[in-house]
């Protein structure tokens, strides 16, 4: 066949497939396939080359697409994920690779894994880790850590059949075949041929005012559709996430509070977009405060927050001054850590239509239920003149909770009738999305002669940038986390959210708990030092155990796993003690270390109410469909809260038909947020199909014990030796059985000392490292880490494997390579997030101790898993060098900064 073009035109193979599009040969080859080809399994996360998740495969030879002009594919052939698993046998063995390991979280760099890794298998030769490293090590994963991904295509060539069960069972992702096999849609995946797009203009200074030129001369002469700004809200020009703090403006009015802020968007054809004109808005800079000093002589930010105190938390119990007078060594710091961007490999996309007097948006997010409440509010419509149905989530971790881009969508598709979308460039999306609160830490900490805690006293200030957002959340979680979960009688923590202008900071997996670890496990380890004792022994000493009180004055009877995670550690931390010994030994300017840190995290929103709602019926054919409206950003919650309803129902996974979340037809499960899905809509879903089971013996008129057999067009119960069909008679609406079910977990309010039981359950968990620093370079190699983790009762255990390896990768950023700078670090060249080779072999202890409230007895994971693992870095590099950094991120510099003022190095 022949591949020559008319002039305008490209012509190339794609997946086997001759195809000629009208392109320019300077156009970006993603665009060409997604948009000319509808090619939507090449996705875009950067257009600078950083995150590889636009990988293809150019006559077999791996390419960036996005920095690849569409002329070069001309006359040759063009390969993508869809087309290798569905073409070759050696891409479908590598797609049941990746299911069986769970490679995939959310998926959305899987494409570029996954071509990366086949133009390697295709290679052919012996695989080792090196190898496999090396060929994927262009393509970024927020989501995996990488070790599952490595395992996959090591695997790639057996045929292993999936494991199979109900709850315990290592059960591969429900969700998972689409992300493999290169159909699952994100974000901007979905949108309608005929969607106009939307670019947002945002301020490029910290601080500004700005006064808008002739915006409908400018509309005219551009040929676009619409500009919108503050004035055409036809609601509140405002949204947050907190009653009470809803205080960011869809658009700024007047004058801009931090460098990014939207002040319009305008609307157009995606051709008319891109020869616009600079848009007409004079600037004038004011000046900006980018960090909590001077922030309280500055002028305040919001009115009714003094001296931009957007709010404080506090925990207080016994006399701390007389625990640490008292106590036979006192051991004091600061610590202080930057803005973490998400880093998300799947930018904010939306699109939106009109559909009568309603409003649809098919977004990324993790928050559908408040996504529709805010954006009504903005609208000024009812709630249920919003449907919020969500895409695959390309990665969350916090960010999506909050409106990003649908409210930009929703009014222009709401005026224009007509569906509009929009997809965040990466400049944009890491300029304009909530952060890791940056934070500054004074702690003091004492013990008695023997290493018991007697008292600690806790000070933090963090950054929480120009909006609210999940601020408020912090500053009361904070000061409940800081003593890490440790016997702590005396106690006083306090932390202050501050304004500054800057991007939000918000929900971040950890919600400050992971920044008030760096200080707590770091004196934790200077303390043992003084005392002389082994540093995982100083905290088995002092861990919470049964019985014991927690700083808010709560006891858990049972459940409190800390000492096994511990315990679990034990022999390999004393056999990693004693390599480090030898090595050191030898001298060299390399030293081995071993650090250690515990961490503890409740589920749940403090001290709130925070139900979920799970609903399930029987069709009339004996279909089981269950409505599952936990977002499944990564994290399993798809996989998980059905292998919870199947077991409480009695019947086989395969046997249900999962809806997903859609505002219209799922009931609230609440936010995927702070570790609560598992717990929470697992209690739901296991309520719920227990109910549905009730229903159906009933119906059958059956006993407790009888047997559910889902069979193709009905079903059938067992009781005994005796079988029959159920009469399932259609009901009022699609169902002839439903049930809906909700559960909120069990909390108390906090009293004036922040005295009381803000959380149902907590996980815990401990981690050690194993790394290296050269003490010339101040670079720090990781060699190791174990991760033991009470999870109460592992659902699946593949997927607690996947949570601790990605959360320690999340880690590692924090620890060693991570920090947004406003203005500087607005890409994924400047913003370095751990690669293929940044992670090192990782084992997961599970440590089950059963948890009284716990869907059979599962607690939380997600966020757990970074909370330890940053300490546990500084604690080994502080182990291999005797100095201790108190800044974040340990760059290099910093740790070579470190050792010299330790009187360490050359
Ligand atoms: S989109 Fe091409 S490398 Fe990121
Ligand atoms: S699975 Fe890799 S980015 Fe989410």
């Amino acid at each position: 066949m022949s591949l020559d073009a008319p002039s305008g035109q490209i012509a190339f193979t794609l997946n086997g497939q001759a195809l000629s599009l009208p392109a320019s040969p300077v156009a970006r080859l993603s665009q060409v396939l997604r948009e000319g080809a509808g090619a939507k399994d090449v996705k875009v996360g950067c257009n600078a080359g950083d995150c590889g998740s636009c990988t293809v495969l150019i006559d077999g030879a791996p390419v960036c697409a996005c920095l690849t002009p569409a002329g070069q594919a001309q006359g040759r052939e063009v390969e993508t994920q869809a087309g290798l698993v569905a073409r070759d046998p050696l891409a479908g063995r590598l797609a049941w690779a990746f299911q069986r390991h769970q490679a995939a979280q959310c998926g959305i760099c899987t494409p570029g894994m996954m071509v990366a890794a086949v133009a390697l298998l295709r290679h052919g030769g012996p695989l080792t880790e090196t190898r496999v490293a090396d060929a994927l090590g262009g393509v970024l994963c927020r989501c995996t850590g990488y070790r599952k991904i490595i395992a996959a295509v090591m695997d790639a060539g057996d045929d292993v059949p999936l494991a199979e069960g109900g709850v315990g069972a290592r059960l591969a992702r429900l969700d998972g075949w689409p992300k493999v096999s290169g159909t699952e849609a994100f974000g901007d995946d979905v949108a309608p041929a005929d969607a106009l797009a939307c670019r947002v203009i945002r301020s490029p200074f910290h601080r500004a005012a700005f006064r808008f030129g002739d915006l409908e001369g400018y509309r005219r002469r551009n040929g676009l559709d619409l500009i919108l700004t503050a004035a055409d809200i036809p609601g509140r020009n405002l949204f947050g996430v907190i009653p009470g703090f809803e205080d960011q403006p869809v658009f700024a009015e007047a004058e801009t509070r931090f460098r990014g802020e939207a002040v319009a968007a305008v609307v157009g054809t995606a051709e008319a977009l891109e020869r616009v004109e600079t848009f007409p808005v004079e600037w004038e800079e004011r000046p900006a405060i980018l960090t909590p000093e001077g922030a309280a002589e500055a002028a305040d930010l919001h009115e009714g927050r003094a001296a931009n105190v957007m709010a404080r938390g506090h925990v207080a119990r016994g006399d701390v001054a007389e625990g640490l007078a008292t106590a036979a060594h006192v051991v004091e710091g600061r610590f202080s850590t930057g803005f973490i961007e998400h880093a998300y490999i799947e930018p904010e996309a939306a699109v939106a239509r009109r559909v009568g007097d309603r409003i649809e948006v098919q977004c990324c997010t993790q928050a559908p239920y408040m996504n529709r409440d805010g954006l009504a509010a903005i609208l000024g419509l009812a709630p249920e003149s919003v449907r919020i149905v969500p895409t695959a989530t390309g990665g969350g971790f916090g960010s999506k909770l909050d409106l990003t881009a649908q409210p930009y969508v929703a009014l222009a598709a709401w005026r224009l009738g007509r569906p509009v979308r929009v997809a965040y460039a990466r400049s944009e999306s890491i300029a304009s999305s909530t952060k890791r609160h940056p934070s500054d830490i004074r702690m003091e900490v004492g013990c008695d002669a023997k290493g018991r805690i007697t008292a600690a006293r806790f000070d933090g200030v963090f950054n929480t940038g120009a909006y609210a957002s999940w601020g408020p959340t912090v500053a009361t979680r904070v000061p409940i986390h800081a003593s890490g979960p440790y016997r702590t009688p005396a106690y006083a923590a306090r932390s202050a959210g501050i304004h500054t202008n800057t991007a939000p900071s918000g929900a971040f997996r950890g919600f400050g708990v992971p920044q008030s670890a760096v200080a707590q496990e770091q004196l934790f380890d200077m303390l043992a030092d003084r005392v002389g004792m082994d540093r995982l022994a100083f905290r088995r000493l002092n861990c919470l155990r049964n019985g014991d009180a927690t700083v808010t004055g709560q006891v858990f009877e049972t459940g409190m796993g800390m000492a096994a995670c511990l315990d679990a550690l034990g022999p390999h931390w004393d056999r990693a003690l004693a390599d480090a010994a030898a090595v050191n030994a030898a001298g060299g300017r390399t030293r081995r270390g071993v650090g250690v840190a515990g961490g503890w995290y409740g589920c749940g929103n403090t001290s709130l109410s925070n139900p979920s709602t799970i609903r399930a019926g029987v069709r009339p054919d004996g279909e089981i469909v269950l409505h599952q409206g936990a977002v499944d950003i990564g994290q399993g919650s798809n996989t998980v809260i059905t292998q919870i309803f199947a077991e409480a129902l009695g019947v086989p996974v395969s046997a249900i038909t999962l809806i997903g979340p859609d505002t219209d037809v799922t009931p609230d499960a609440g936010k995927t947020s702070a570790s609560r899905q598992t717990f929470i809509t697992g209690n739901a879903a296991r309520l719920c199909g227990a109910a549905l089971r009730t229903a159906i013996l009933r119906l059958g008129n059956v006993g407790e014990g009888a047997t559910i057999l889902p069979r193709p067009g009905g079903l059938i119960l067992r009781d005994g030796e005796a079988e029959h069909r159920v009469e399932l008679a259609p009901g009022e609406g699609d169902y002839a059985l439903e049930t809906v079910e909700s559960y909120d977990p069990p909390t108390l309010p906090l009293d004036e000392n922040g005295q009381g039981e803000p959380y149902a359950v907590y996980g815990t968990a401990a981690q050690m490292v194993e790394l290296e620093v050269d003490l010339d370079l101040g670079t720090v190699r990781l060699l190791a880490f174990r991760a033991a983790h009470d999870v109460g009762r592992a659902i699946n255990p593949l997927l607690v494997e996947g949570q601790v390896e990605g959360g320690i990768a999340q880690g590692i950023g924090l620890a060693l390579m991570e920090e947004f700078l406003p203005g500087r670090t607005e890409n994924l060249h400047d913003y370095l997030i751990p690669t293929i080779g940044d992670v090192p072999p990782v084992t997961t202890h599970i440590i089950e101790s059963g948890d009284p409230h716990g869907p059979y007895g599962a607690k939380g994971l997600g966020e757990h898993c970074l909370v330890p693992t940053a300490p546990a870095i500084l604690n080994a590099i502080a182990h291999a060098t005797g100095a201790r950094v108190h800044h974040l991120p340990a760059t290099p510099d910093r740790v070579r900064a470190a050792i010299l003022a330790a009187g360490g190095g050359a």
